[in-house]
């Protein structure tokens, strides 16, 4: 399985704090099945802000302490990346980290009480400026869990969603855990992937969430969700979801992970 967000980089953020905390994670995502994880740090604008260069020199740093350590998994580049007034301007001057450094597939946050008032706009204008929006836990934000219409019209436009696991296993409570069920069933949520941060509390593991996924859809789509969708995403190919139009500008497999943008 891949993992496609996961706070895996040390001393970031609300993630691990060291390196071996950082490696005993994908100790654990390693017993639970997962071959890739994407290091999806917040992406903030402060004095502490990543940048591309950054990001991608600590994520090959955790990714050779992986394989010197022999954990089988690889760490890929990426960013959680905040949904805001600065979001646009920074991805059209390539500031923000893409999965794989693919210059493509940006995993979007909004907060979780509320949408911004440019929610629409953000969405659409990264669109027309070639990336594919992944949109972070949409289960967890109260305004698309009262009104799944409008994640339905963002992916009709393109975009994607992130189902986090342990909102379908019950973690934030029984109203996240619902509608996370009535999108998974609904067509709502592209990828699967855990939002782990640490080893025991928040940890990077999907097998659980991939057993209740696969009671409600059924073992070929829930796989796709974990595997072949997350392949292409990594890759910056073409995802063709089921709620919106298939992406355009296929690019080669793992071709662009350490590499600068087009
Ligand atoms: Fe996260």
């Amino acid at each position: 399985m891949i993992d496609l967000h996961a706070h895996i980089l040390p001393g970031v953020d609300d993630g691990p704090d060291t390196l071996d905390i950082a490696l005993e994670m994908l100790r654990v995502a390693a017993r639970d099945g997962i071959t890739t994880v994407a290091a999806t740090s917040h992406w903030c604008w402060n004095e502490n802000a990543l940048t591309v260069p950054s990001a991608l020199e600590r994520t090959e740093r955790v990714r050779q302490a992986a394989k010197e350590a022999g954990i089988p998994v690889e760490v890929v580049p990426g960013a959680e990346v905040p949904a805001d007034d600065e979001t646009v301007f920074a991805a059209l001057r390539g500031l923000l980290m893409t999965y794989a450094n693919n210059g493509r597939y940006l995993l979007l946050e909004f907060p979780f009480h509320d949408l911004p008032p440019l929610a629409d706009q953000t969405i659409e204008q990264l669109l027309a400026g070639g990336f594919v929006p992944v949109v972070a836990h949409p289960e967890r934000n109260a305004v698309l869990r009262q009104q799944p219409r409008r994640l339905q019209e963002w992916m009709r436009r393109g975009a994607l969603s992130q189902l986090t696991g342990s909102s379908l296993t019950g973690r934030f409570g029984p109203e996240v855990q619902k509608a996370a069920c009535r999108m998974l069933s609904e067509g709502l949520a592209s990828v699967l992937a855990s939002d782990g941060h640490s080893p025991q509390r928040r940890p990077p593991v999907l097998s659980e969430a991939v057993s209740v996924a696969e009671k409600l859809i059924g073992r070929e789509k829930t796989l796709e969700m974990v595997k072949e969708l997350p392949t292409i995403i990594l890759e910056g190919g073409i995802v063709r979801s089921e709620a919106g139009p298939a992406v355009e500008r296929p690019r080669r497999f793992w071709q662009r992970w350490f590499g600068p943008r087009e």
